[in-house]
């Protein structure tokens, strides 16, 4: 997480007594991370946050393989992916493993209850459309080129002011700044390529003091658990910590460059368990006389490749299209099409914007991948 922040009211010291004017006790919720030893957040209720109406149905929804399918580099075409509903019902699943679940998702209806996810962190990435995050712990406006970071136990609600398209990861483990950003006390060091500043954090809203039926659907294991709370999911009345959504533009990343081509890792934005993520984002090549700006053929043979293009021409790749995907898995080397390696030279700047996930443990294709699977892409390198 960012850093540590106050929201609202809350009382001089955690777990004392915090009462509002009339005398009324607050209750308060810890939020914490890796147990009692991680990130946390102290809230402020106005009610007891386990105040339940009622159990309600359990969805599921489980994950898809794509069955037996060859391994081979694959190409997938995202932008015709079959996606409609709120912004969690649209989900279809491209990608998975024990670490991370990557999705499309399309949604042409906003979410007007509410959403939990009880077992993994969240990053969407917006691709397109502009709209409003509402979490129990305050507002967050975004737009293109936003990356949202909810990790697991915000509950929010999601509403759009125009089409949205969102790159969906999921990860199993805590979503994070990369280590070798942070200082020993946790402040982003001089050299990473963003700052605090860069981060914005939620606008607090006043306590919400509705009570009545409010649904929370919960995502756990592969499916949705519905719960009915007996009050509004949002009534804090101040809340402390570092542990709470957040957005970063994908704009904002200010890019390492250097005389020869710098490897994938001055591009890392986050980090999680099995899995880092980088941004590719406009910037002038490299400089030295003789060098060539597009990677090397390279064998990264403990790591699967995902890229997510989101805007421009990408330097080394051709016939693929805005919000396209490739997967490049382990065993096999990969690199630029024919003629991007040798007409890179002497270019001196790229225009392109693209998300990466590269993970550490193979992944699973799933079923809604098959329909946008190019098949001809394996034999793009074949001339
Ligand atoms: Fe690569």
């Amino acid at each position: 997480m960012p850093h540590y922040i106050e929201r609202g009211s809350i009382p001089p010291k955690r777990h004392t007594q915090f009462r509002d004017a009339g005398g009324n006790l607050r209750y308060e919720e810890l939020l914490s991370r890796q147990g009692f030893s991680g990130d946390h957040t102290n809230m402020y209720h106005l009610r007891m946050p386990t105040r339940m109406a009622a159990v309600g149905r359990y969805m599921d929804r489980p994950l898809k393989r794509a069955g037996e399918v060859p391994h081979r580099h694959r190409h997938l075409r995202t932008a015709v992916v079959n996606s409609t509903g709120g912004p969690v019902g649209s989900r279809r699943v491209l990608l998975y493993n024990q670490d991370v679940v990557i999705s499309k998702a399309h949604p042409n209806e906003d979410l007007n209850s509410f959403y939990r996810n009880g077992q993994a962190d969240e990053l969407i990435y917006v691709q397109t459309g502009a709209g409003t995050l509402s979490t129990n712990l305050g507002l967050i406006r975004f737009k293109p080129g936003d990356y949202l970071v909810i990790p697991r136990g915000i509950i929010w609600q999601m509403t759009f002011d125009s089409t949205p398209r969102l790159l969906v990861i999921e990860t199993r483990g805590p979503l994070e700044l990369p280590d070798k950003y942070l200082s020993r006390h946790g402040q982003l060091l001089e050299h990473a390529p963003y700052c605090e500043r860069d981060i914005r954090t939620p606008e607090f809203q006043p306590p919400n003091d509705e009570e009545g039926e409010f649904m929370v659907m919960l995502h756990m294991g592969e499916g949705i658990q519905e719960y009915i709370y007996a009050q509004h999911p949002f009534d804090l009345v101040g809340w402390a910590g570092q542990c709470y959504p957040w957005a970063f533009s994908i704009h904002d990343f200010e890019p390492i460059t250097g005389r020869i081509h710098q490897p994938p890792p001055v591009h890392q934005t986050f980090q999680a368990p099995g899995l880092v993520i980088c941004s590719f984002v406009p910037r002038l090549f490299d400089y030295h006389p003789d060098a060539i700006p597009t990677p090397y053929y390279h064998s990264n043979v403990d790591s699967e490749e995902v890229i997510f293009y989101s805007k421009g021409e990408f330097m080394s790749r051709q016939g693929i299209e805005e919000e396209s995907i490739t997967y490049h898995p382990m065993g096999l080397p990969h690199g630029p099409q024919p003629g991007k390696y040798e007409g890179s030279i002497g270019v001196k700047a790229t225009d392109e914007l693209a998300v990466m996930i590269d993970t550490f443990a193979p992944l699973t294709l799933a079923a809604a991948a098959l329909g946008i699977d190019d098949e001809d892409y394996p034999m793009s390198w074949s001339v």
